[in-house]
């Protein structure tokens, strides 16, 4: 296992990398543990739960509201949970988002670890802090930020992830690399999905990679003034897509950073030739590059997009591949936008 600290203003993360699930316990007592997990998860990874006190929910995206929250409150109650005991958030990023949530308020707050088992929790869902649940059709509208004390990375999770969980992982991590990391995005030119489906050890090095370089960001722009908003790169129109045309979050943001390109392409100089690179890339990960969308229904969420600001939203461009910039961009310039490049 590598231990690697990262120290923000009020606390300190430690991303456990490569570790044996059974390691949280360096972490805390074992008898003072609560895992929060799925149904999926648990009924795949049982023998990992033995002796634990454990939550299980039904993870799905339908089922990240507020209701669960409470149920899941309720059982800590049930449980005579305390404030001398940590949960542990276990799964993909509905799990980890929900169980931020819950120890962020639970008892005015009770100490968190996080261990991510989709590749889009690990490069992604579990680093940063933030979490939160759905209202109604709006993502992530009520949340709070709040840290876990680790990260643990145990590779053996990924040996279950169907292949779609995979291909939606991969979107994220081709995010990653068009914002930050050109050498990486020719190292993913150079290989596709299969390659790292069948290739642990390639995957555990690129995972690390995708982890360094958000916690970089995170570190630098804790309070999101700035650099950090390049995280949202294809999520201003992919999280419309996925929550209007209920499509995997994979899916939306590979179309939505298409369409985040080709607007570059027309306010950034963005190269075409890179514009069709990214298609090309995002097809050898098998993610969508195009849909047919209702133009008046994107737009009326995108007016309830958290980096809406008045008329304008922050909307993360492309200076070139792993350059990034955040501008402000009218509703109006970008409904012209739209009708010039789809
Ligand atoms: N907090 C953040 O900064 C942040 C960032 C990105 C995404 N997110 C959130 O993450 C969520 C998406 O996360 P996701 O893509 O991990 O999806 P998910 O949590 O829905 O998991 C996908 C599916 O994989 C299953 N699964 C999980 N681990 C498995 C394993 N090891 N083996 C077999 N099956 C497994 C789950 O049961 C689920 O059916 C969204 O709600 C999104 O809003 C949060």
């Amino acid at each position: 296992m590598k231990i690697i600290e990262t120290a923000f203003e009020s606390s300190k993360v430690l991303t456990l990398m490569d570790a044996n699930f059974e390691q949280i316990n360096n972490y805390h007592t074992k008898e003072k543990i609560v895992i929060l997990t799925d149904k999926t998860v648990f009924g795949l990874h049982k023998n990992k739960f033995e002796g634990y006190v454990v939550i299980t929910i039904d993870g799905t995206e339908k089922n990240k509201t507020q209701k669960t929250i409470d149920e899941i409150i309720n059982q800590l109650l049930e449980k005579d949970i305390d404030k001398s005991y940590m949960l542990v958030g276990v799964g993909g990023g509905v799990v980890t988002d929900m169980a931020g949530y819950v120890a962020s308020i639970f008892k005015r707050g009770i100490k968190l670890g996080l261990v991510p088992t989709t590749i889009l929790g690990m490069t992604d869902a579990a680093i940063g802090g933030k979490n939160g649940v759905n209202v109604g059709i709006y993502k992530n509208m009520v949340g709070t930020t709040y840290r876990a004390q680790f990260i643990l990375y145990d590779f053996s999770f990924l040996q279950t992830l169907p292949k779609a969980e995979w291909v939606n992982g991969f979107a994220e991590i081709i995010k990653h690399a068009c914002i930050k990391d050109v050498a990486m995005f020719e190292e993913l030119i150079k290989n596709n999905i299969d390659f790292y489906y069948d290739n642990k050890i390639a995957t555990a090095i690129l995972i690390e990679k995708n982890v360094a370089l958000k916690t970089a960001v995170i570190v630098c722009d804790e309070h999101e003034t700035g650099e950090r908003y390049e995280l949202n790169f294809g999520h201003t129109f992919g999280h419309a897509i996925e929550n209007l045309y209920k499509m995997p979050h994979g899916s939306a943001i590979s179309i939505g950073m298409i369409m985040a390109a080709k607007i570059s392409e027309e306010v950034n100089n963005f190269e075409s030739d890179m514009v069709q690179k990214l298609i090309l890339l995002l097809k050898q990960y098998q993610l969508p590059t195009f849909l047919e969308i209702n133009k008046e229904q994107v737009f009326s969420l995108l007016k309830k997009d958290k980096k809406r600001a008045g008329d304008e939203i922050n909307f993360v461009l492309l200076n070139t591949i792993g350059d990034a910039k955040v501008q402000k961009i009218s509703f109006v310039q970008i409904a012209d936008l739209l009708d010039q490049t789809l």
